[in-house]
Formats: structure tokens, sequence, C-alpha cells
């Protein structure tokens, strides 16, 4: 499988997507369950909803299977402390005939100070399959 080409830029003011008023597709606290050795949250745990909040952009498209078939880019920019709320804002960036690729911008809220931070960037893929696995087509939505 080679490189996309077809994706637009990474940069979401270059992107005309307008976080300030984005509702999230998934919001999460974080609990200290989750921290690693170093007392932060653990990078998996990020990765984990980073796929859910994927998969409920997927489901925009239809009611389809939809299976995580790549994970092209993650940047982890900055640290999630315990406590903190975590708002996942997801976008559908390219619909391909039976896959669709969605980028995912991790938002923290801090909670103490109530900063808003940039912590994780991610781009993915996912494919609708049949009942046996297989890829099968998209209807494209409107
Ligand atoms: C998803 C899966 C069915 C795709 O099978 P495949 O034989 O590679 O399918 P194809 O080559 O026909 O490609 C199907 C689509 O996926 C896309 N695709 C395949 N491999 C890809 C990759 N590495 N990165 C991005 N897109 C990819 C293709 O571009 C194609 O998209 P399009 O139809 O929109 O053009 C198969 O790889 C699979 O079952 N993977 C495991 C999925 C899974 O279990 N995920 C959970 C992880 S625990």
């Amino acid at each position: 499988m080679s490189e996309r080409t077809d994706l637009p830029p990474t940069d979401p003011a270059d992107m005309g997507w307008d976080l300030e008023h984005s509702i999230p597709s998934l919001r999460i606290i974080t609990m200290p369950k989750d921290t690693n050795n170093l007392g932060s949250i653990f990078g998996g745990v990020i990765l984990s909803y980073i796929d859910q909040a994927g998969y409920i952009e997927a489901r925009k498209q239809g009611l389809y299977r939809w299976v995580t078939v790549a994970m092209e880019k993650v940047i982890f920019h900055a640290p999630v402390h315990v406590g903190d709320i975590v708002n996942l804002h997801t976008q559908t960036i390219r619909v391909g005939t039976t896959s669709i690729t969605v980028r995912v911008l991790v938002q923290v809220e801090r909670f103490v100070s109530r900063e808003i931070v940039d912590v994780t960037e991610a781009q993915m893929t996912f494919v609708a399959v049949d009942e046996n696995g297989q890829p099968t087509p998209v209807v494209h939505q409107s």
C-alpha cells in the first residue's frame, strides 16, 4: 500500500476547521488508572479514545461494519494529566470506494487552570466490511 497523496493540509485553520464551534465526537475525563509510570496519561489510552472517536465519525457515512485499517499519523504534542477533560474532535477528510479517512484533534481542558490545550492529532482510515470481513462499497452521503 503506497502512501496517500490525496489528502488536504494538516493545520486545522488551513482546513477551514472551526474548532471553537465544533462539537466533540467524544468527551471523557481521565482517571488515575490510565496513568503511566511518569504519572501522566498512557499514550495507548489516548489512542484507544482516538479509535473510538474516529469510528463515531465513520458512522456518519452509514451504519457499516467499520474496521480500522490504518492509523497513518499520530502526534502527541503535549501530555494529558489526571482529571483533564479530553475532547476529541473529528472530521472526515476523504471518502473513498470502501474506506474513509478521518482526522482527529484531541484537546484537553486542564483540571485546575481550565486552559484548553491541543495535545494530540491523528489521521486514520476505516474500511467498511461485509459479513465476511471483505471491503464493501460505501454509499456516499450528501
Ligand atoms: C480492512 C481490510 C478488510 C482491508 O482489506 P484489504 O484486502 O487491504 O482491502 P483492499 O486492498 O481492497 O482495500 C480496501 C480499502 O482500504 C484501503 N486501505 C487498505 N490498506 C490500507 C492502508 N494500509 N492504509 C490506508 N488505507 C488502506 C484501500 O485504499 C481501499 O480503500 P478504497 O476502497 O476507498 O479505495 C483488512 O486489511 C483487515 O481485515 N484488516 C484488519 C482490520 C481490523 O481488524 N481492525 C481492527 C484492528 S484490531
